[in-house]
């Protein structure tokens, strides 16, 4: 079930909500504009009036709780898949949930944990740019839109309907035999940041150093610092990742 809004402050807002109710798994939620559009680390996701896609979805995943930080990788696959296909556009991923072309930054993933009476749900939330003229000046630098690299504007249905696909199909790998496995070798095959990358990352007050190792199972990415040891950096725990 699709429910389209005009406006909502945030479609993971919304969708948390309707979870917490009971919603069942699969329930999508899309508006036109979102007046309080979340990132992570409570920042704020610019989401002016049809400029975008603005999309949750509630998920129940059946898969042992280690698992969980891979549905925010899922969704960073799900969304170049959905560009790739509706778009005709190959996006790189960055760890963990930003996508991107020409280095700016096209697209967000958000996924939040949440309790509901029907025990623990995740709501994965996407942000796509897809036109350009209505994004704010202050990111105009930063970040980019479909219609400003391929020169067309996508049909907003035509994005929502591939991307629904997407996320069905590795939501359906994730819960087959050896799905982190696919899910992790995947994501490693699609983001330029999984191996040989020099990074930055910031962690809570903790600054590290070192180059892209892949990924673990469970989403982590793994930095080897100058004197050879490997770090293991969670979405979660992270402020910043930047390339140096
Ligand atoms: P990182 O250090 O991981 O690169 P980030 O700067 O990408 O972090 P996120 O929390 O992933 O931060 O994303 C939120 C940031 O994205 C905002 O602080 C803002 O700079 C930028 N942003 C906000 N809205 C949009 C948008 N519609 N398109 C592109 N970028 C946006
Ligand atoms: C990020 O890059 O920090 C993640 C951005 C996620 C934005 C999407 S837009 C739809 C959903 N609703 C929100 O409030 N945030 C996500």
């Amino acid at each position: 079930t699709i429910l389209r809004y005009e406006s909502l402050p945030s479609t993971n807002t919304e969708a948390a909500n309707q979870a917490r109710r009971g919603a069942p798994e699969g329930l999508c939620i899309v508006a036109r504009v979102q007046t309080r559009g979340r990132g992570r680390q409570g920042r704020t996701w610019a989401s002016p009036p049809g400029a975008g896609l603005y999309f949750s979805i509630v998920l129940r995943p059946r898969i042992e709780a280690r698992w969980w930080p891979l549905l925010s990788l899922l969704g960073a696959l799900a969304s170049r898949d959905a560009l790739r296909e509706a778009c005709a556009l190959v996006a790189d991923i960055k760890w963990p949930n930003d996508l991107l072309v020409e280095e700016r930054k096209i697209g967000g993933v958000l996924a939040e944990v949440i309790e509901t009476e029907l025990g623990r749900a995740c709501i994965l939330g996407i942000g796509l740019n897809l036109r350009d003229g209505a994004l704010p000046p202050e990111i105009r630098a930063t970040a980019t839109s479909v219609e400003r690299v391929s020169g067309e504007a996508p049909n907003t249905e035509t994005v929502l309907q591939a991307l629904v696909r997407a996320i069905a199909d590795w939501y359906g790998a994730l819960h087959a035999p050896a799905g982190p496995e696919r899910i992790c070798r995947e994501w490693e095959a699609s983001s330029s940041y999984a191996f040989n990358r020099r990074v930055r990352a910031t962690v809570g007050s903790e600054t590290i150093e070192g180059l892209t190792r892949g990924l673990e199972l469970d989403g982590a990415l793994r930095l080897e610092t100058e004197d050879g040891r490997i770090e293991r950096i969670y979405s979660a725990d992270i402020v910043s990742l930047r390339g140096v």
